[in-house]
């Protein structure tokens, strides 16, 4: 039977935002800026992904700057679970699904979504109780074909796609109903971040907040 969720679910952490721009930010010196960046381009919301030597002290600057949402991505042990809620994320985003994580989220009360490339994925993070997947990798599975055939059989499963998309997909993605958000590094992929253009991450933030207004 499927344990009750626990805590406050991912719809309502992203408070009606349909994007989540990805970050993997290589120097905590960024972190500052890039929170402005986004929060100028108009997020409300974003993943820090636990990828970088730095990412734990980006994940606290960004919490802690107030304008966005942040959560933590790329979790992959109950530590990191642990580790990253404490330095402020509100939400735990993992590439595929771990009962460890989920279990260790659900006792700390923030929500979790955990990658799913398959329906048996998906049933496992039904059967403990999450109503949100991150559909991964999105565009290389087969994209939206790939997402209105998984979502059929699960009318109750909401779905974060990411992977592979950028601001031409994203509209195709969510036309889909059971689209909570789209997610993707293309707003400030690592190049941008390298070269310190704060400039162009707003205008694509900008650009994909307003390719995602419903
Ligand atoms: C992730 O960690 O969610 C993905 O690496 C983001 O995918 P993208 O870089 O293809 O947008």
């Amino acid at each position: 039977m499927a344990r009750p969720v626990s805590g406050v679910g991912m719809a309502a952490v992203l408070a009606g935002s349909r994007l989540l721009p990805v970050l993997t930010v290589a120097s905590a010196a960024s972190a500052g800026p890039l929170a402005d960046a986004l929060a100028a381009g108009g997020a409300r919301c974003a993943e820090v992904t636990l990828r970088t030597p730095d990412a734990e002290q980006v994940l606290k600057t960004m919490a802690a700057h107030g304008a966005l949402t942040v959560g933590a991505g790329t979790v992959l042990t109950p530590d990191q679970a642990e580790r990253a809620v404490a330095a402020g994320a509100r939400f735990l985003v993992s590439p595929g699904f771990d009962g460890e994580v989920i279990d260790k989220a659900q006792e700390l009360g923030v929500p979790v979504v955990p990658g799913v490339a398959t329906a048996t994925e998906l049933m496992c993070a039904l059967k403990a109780g999450l109503d949100t997947v991150k559909l991964f990798p999105a565009e290389p599975l087969g994209g939206t074909r790939t997402l209105r055939a998984l979502a059929a059989p699960f009318p109750q499963a909401r779905f974060v796609p990411t992977g592979g998309i950028g601001p031409d997909r994203l509209a195709s993605y969510l036309a889909h109903p059971a689209v909570l958000a789209v997610g993707g590094s293309w707003m400030a992929a690592d190049g941008h971040l390298e070269r310190g253009e704060y400039a162009e991450i707003r205008r694509l933030t900008a650009e994909a907040v307003e390719r995602s207004a419903p």
